[in-house]
């Protein structure tokens, strides 16, 4: 799907975020499996990781972002009526983790349901809450990207064990007087599914299957990752009518620094414009996009009429893109 907005401008005027206390270092993890710092922090980048406590669930850690979103945006949960959590680790398959946020949160009046689409979840719930907002179905919406990932990984698998972490954003989508979302670009390709893959998770039996961990193939879900990120950035651009040199600030998912890097040079980006913090929290999934949006509010690189990129890609197999030019995020 590949769209340019047309109704209402609809901006983000609300960011939060939140991850677990637990720091995990790559030396930490040597000691439980078969690698080391030098292997983990050449091939991927990552230093350490954040890890969610035995008893602490996605909710835990993406309700402090929620409110952190909405006190920025000067709202309460009650003036929510939209709210969609992107994750692929709700507390459990039902009752939603958004329906519970919801709850939590006071957000009466919201629609609320849960969204799955791998890392690129966040990217897909926002095209999704745009277009609620700008159609005039929804006021004022709350997306949640989150994940803790930790629960679901194999703990003796080093393939996948150094690449993950657990956090979340958040962010309120209004309708803004200029600027706001530009467009979409969103894909899926299930015949690549299972080279990322949670077998035993569903409804669809596996032989010997016990308790479901992440699988994956990483030569080819690399392959993937950095065709999809320049792919789908150069579509977007081309169907709003920018280019690479427009953008401001380029925000991909968090997966692992040498296919951002990949990706930045193929496309033309300086590295100036790159937010990267995948070093200090791995690769969070729906969690990712927002955590580096936030860096990038701390640096300063989020003024007002900045044109920003995002771009994500995971599981599914899914991509997706967002074009955004920035608007002032403050309370009322
Ligand atoms: C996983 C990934 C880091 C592996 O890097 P790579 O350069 O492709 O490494 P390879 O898979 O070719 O493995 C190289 C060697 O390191 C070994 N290895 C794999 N994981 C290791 C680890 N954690 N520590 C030490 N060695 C490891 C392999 O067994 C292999 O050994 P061999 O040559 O003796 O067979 C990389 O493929 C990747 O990032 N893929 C994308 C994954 C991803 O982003 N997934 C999420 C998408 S949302």
């Amino acid at each position: 799907m590949i769209g340019v907005t047309n109704g209402r401008t609809v901006g983000i005027t609300g960011l939060g975020v939140h991850v677990p206390d637990r720091v995990l270092t790559n030396d930490e993890l040597s000691t439980l499996v078969d690698t080391s710092d030098e292997w983990i922090i050449e091939r991927t980048g990552i230093r350490e990781r954040r890890i969610a406590a035995d008893e602490e669930a996605l909710t835990d850690i993406a309700l402090p972002a929620a409110r952190a979103a909405l006190a920025q945006a000067g709202l309460e949960g009650k003036d929510i009526d939209y709210l969609v959590c992107a994750t692929v680790t709700p507390d459990m398959m039902f009752p939603t983790a958004s329906a519970l946020l919801a709850d939590t949160l006071g957000s009466t009046e919201a629609a609320a349901y849960d969204l799955l689409a791998g890392c690129t979840g966040f990217v897909y719930a926002i095209a999704q809450a745009a277009a609620m907002v700008s159609s005039g179905l929804s006021q004022r919406a709350l997306v949640v990207g989150g994940d803790v990932l930790s629960k679901i990984l194999d703990w003796t698998d080093r393939s996948t064990l150094v690449l993950f972490g657990d956090g979340a954003g958040a962010v309120v989508l209004e309708p803004v007087e200029q600027g706001g979302f530009l467009g979409f670009e969103l894909g899926a390709d299930g015949g690549g599914g299972e080279h990322l893959w949670l077998p035993g998770s569903g409804s669809r039996k596996f032989p010997d299957n016990g308790q479901a961990y992440v699988k994956m193939n990483g030569r080819e879900v690399f392959k993937f990752a950095t065709r999809v990120m320049i792919h789908s950035a150069e579509r977007i651009l081309e169907a709003c009518g920018r280019t690479v040199e427009d953008v401001d600030v380029y925000v991909p998912h968090q997966a692992n620094v040498r296919i951002i890097d990949y990706a930045a040079k193929k496309l033309g980006i300086p590295k100036e414009k790159i937010v990267i913090n995948v070093d200090r929290y791995g690769n969070t999934s729906s969690g990712s996009i927002p955590l580096a949006l936030a860096d990038a509010e701390r640096d300063g690189l989020l003024e007002t009429g900045k044109l920003v990129l995002m771009t994500g890609m995971g599981a599914g197999l899914t991509w997706g893109s967002a074009l955004i030019e920035w608007t002032e995020m403050r309370a009322r």
